[in-house]
């Protein structure tokens, strides 16, 4: 079964972009793109009405497996409290209590808002669990809706471990890493004051490596802690928040392959400053804009709300932003045939109700997805 979208008013290939445009997909690949004019016939034609068509965005960063609201946490935020770590604690508690069904439920809904807002690639994570059933289960759900999952049980120490940290560790890395290590294709490790430092990091993804899990990292979000140096030396796909840089940690980034993944609906949340993107982008590393969606730092599942926050107020351009949301998080989840649109590779695409990218910080918390293509 092939289409044909037409009429595209810019395209943004992966080898730049294109005006008055055409692209064919052919049993969910891109099997053509080029004018027009001269665009071939198909079984199926869609009309973008020249619109933009981009890659669908890759959000590689979610906590989408947990049940309750903190609401009231934000609220005391806006009215000047600081952001805790503490707080997951709270979803866990709601977490552990719910059923199922409601957990399936409310991540389905959460992975549709993302959909209707563009988003064809999602990640997800445990990580409100925090037992070996309960984290196990979430990755279990976690997998109906997508390959993307990451075992997060050390998201922060649970409360009957409190007194015994290291027995905690010894659990991530002994009997919960047996449960969910099948059932995830990442781990991550939130390596931070108030969560884990970083041998215990350290600890927690050599022993997921060494179980065929590909590694990430929370670091950077409240302060520096070393997490940075040790996701490169871990060689982790990512390491994400890098709200908090050393010289020192750019300097890693810059010579290593973990890409820096940038939250911003946290700093938007938590009234924290921005990263410094500019600081990563001249030293040239490769940045991922992702939305972080979970209950406590950045409820939102919009990525193009992300896209307006990093060029309003952190200063990337347009094409930054979206290549970062696109390219970026493809590049954080290590996969080559998704975040950009070339012969070959999957046709997850999104038309856009406007005549370019640069709509989507032009005209914040406007819907402008047309149409999405993809999984
Ligand atoms: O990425 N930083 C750790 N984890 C989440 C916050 C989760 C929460 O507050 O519930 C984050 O911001
Ligand atoms: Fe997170």
């Amino acid at each position: 079964m092939s289409t044909l979208i037409s009429n595209i008013g810019l395209l943004v290939a992966a080898d730049g972009e294109r005006r008055d445009a055409a692209l064919v997909i052919d049993d969910g690949r891109i099997a053509w793109i080029g004018e027009n004019p001269t665009a071939p016939a198909a079984d199926d034609r869609t009309d973008a009405g020249g619109g933009c068509v981009i890659p669908g965005f890759v959000d590689t960063h979610s906590h989408l497996m947990f049940a309750g609201d903190r609401s009231a946490e934000f609220e005391a935020r806006m009215a000047g409290r600081k952001y805790e770590a503490g707080g997951i604690r709270g979803t866990v508690a709601a977490t552990r209590t719910a059923t199922d069904d409601e957990l399936l439920a409310n991540a389905t809904r959460l992975v549709a808002e993302m959909r209707a807002q563009g988003t064809t690639t999602v990640e997800i994570k445990s990580g409100y669990g925090l037992t070996v059933a309960d984290e196990s289960r979430a990755l279990r759900l976690a997998q109906q809706l997508t390959p993307e999952t990451t075992y997060l049980g050390a998201h922060v120490v649970p409360v009957e471990f409190v007194d015994d940290v290291a027995g905690y560790v010894d659990l991530v890395t002994g009997p919960m890493l047996d449960a969910c290590a099948p059932q995830a294709r990442w781990i991550d490790v939130f390596c931070e004051a108030g969560a884990f430092d970083v041998d215990q990091a350290r600890a927690i993804l050599s022993a997921g490596i060494t179980r065929g899990l590909g590694a990430r990292m929370h670091s950077g979000q409240l302060g520096e802690s070393g997490g940075v140096r040790l996701a490169v030396e871990l060689d982790a796909a990512s390491v994400d928040h890098c709200t908090f840089l050393s010289d020192a940690d750019i300097d890693a980034l810059a010579a290593g392959n973990t890409v820096a993944t940038l939250l911003p609906g946290v700093e938007f949340s938590t009234r924290q400053p921005y990263p410094d993107v500019r600081r990563l982008l001249d030293a040239g590393v490769t940045v991922a804009l992702a939305t972080d969606c979970n209950p406590g730092s950045s409820f939102t599942s919009s990525m193009p709300f992300c896209i307006a926050v990093a060029v309003r107020d952190m200063g990337m351009t347009p094409a930054e932003a979206l290549h970062a949301a696109t390219a970026g998080g493809a590049a954080a989840l290590r996969r080559d045939d998704i975040g950009e649109l070339a012969i070959g590779s999957r046709a997850d695409l999104v038309i856009l109700d406007a005549p370019s990218y640069v709509h989507l910080a032009y005209r914040p918390g406007v819907p402008l997805i047309s149409r999405v293509f993809g999984p």
